[in-house]
């Protein structure tokens, strides 16, 4: 693993003393002036914490505009090395505790990966892990099961490289599955549970794949055929779309 520098250090701690300034603003000139009855000490301290977390992910957001993340193979002491890694720290810091805690409500964790950059279609929930939300994409009706893992970060020795994960609509994403770095998945596909698919794979519309590392299971089924296969019970509705929509376009 390569060296975070004390340039990148500095870096964070000062974006993050942004977000705690801005905190602590909003926290002295909005809440503390509020009537707030009896529980005042456990509403300022929870109101306290709640700014805490939306100034990090406001100032993240202004952070990712101004410093964009690289895909890519980040050479030492490049503008994209730069990038990731004081992005990297975001996350080591502050966001996985919020993303790792396991008491965050699906809902609303869909609603914190989506405010952390993740791109995430209608229906489309995670009971897993997005560790590197600005680079993920899953389409419509996604499930990404739970404690399935998707990171968009190569780190081999001191090789280090960002690469989109692109997911369609309609897939399922089992249980305890990996997904690496630069995988495709195409609508209606399904990843098996405990599959580690590695960096790179393109997996087609319709396929089942499973196993470690991940191969085909199963050929895509005719498109008339594979979509009353998902439905779990007969279901008299139109079947889903099945969008033709290339992937990436759509949602890069
Ligand atoms: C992959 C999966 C969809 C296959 O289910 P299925 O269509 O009913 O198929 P079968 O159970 O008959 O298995 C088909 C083949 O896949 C293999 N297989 C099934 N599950 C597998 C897994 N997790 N890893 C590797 N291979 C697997 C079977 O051994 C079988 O191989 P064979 O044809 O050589 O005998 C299912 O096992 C699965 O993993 N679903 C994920 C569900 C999930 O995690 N949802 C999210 C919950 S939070």
């Amino acid at each position: 693993m390569r060296k975070i520098s004390a340039a990148k250090l500095l870096s964070y701690f000062a974006w993050q003393a942004l977000a705690l300034l801005l905190a602590a603003a909003l926290w002295v000139g909005a809440l503390w002036p509020l009537p707030l009855g009896e529980f005042r000490g456990v509403a300022l301290t929870a109101g306290g914490i709640l700014l805490f977390y939306l100034c990090t992910i406001l100032v993240y957001r202004l952070f990712l505009r101004v410093v964009p993340l690289r895909t890519g193979v980040l050479e030492e002491g490049s503008k994209g090395e730069f990038a990731a890694q004081v992005n990297a720290l975001f996350y080591l810091f502050v966001f996985n505790s919020l993303l790792r805690s396991g008491f965050i409500p699906i809902p609303l964790m869909r609603l914190i990966c989506r405010a952390l950059g993740a791109r995430m279609g209608a229906n489309t929930y995670s009971g897993g892990l997005l560790l590197d939300p600005p680079l993920t994409v899953l389409g419509d009706h996604v499930l990404v099961g739970s404690h399935a893992t998707l990171f968009c970060h190569t780190v081999e020795g001191a090789r280090y490289e960002l690469d989109r994960i692109v997911v369609g609509s309609h897939v399922t994403i089992g249980a305890n599955a990996i997904l690496m770095p630069g995988v495709t998945v195409g609508d209606g596909a399904m990843i098996s549970a405990g599959a580690v698919v590695p960096k790179g794979t393109r997996i087609g519309p319709g396929e089942v794949w499973g196993g470690v590392p991940a191969r085909p299971l199963r050929a895509a089924k005719p498109k008339s055929g594979w979509a009353e296969e998902m439905a779990p019970v007969p279901d008299t509705r139109p079947a889903p779309s099945l969008s033709p929509r290339p992937l990436a376009a759509d949602y890069s």
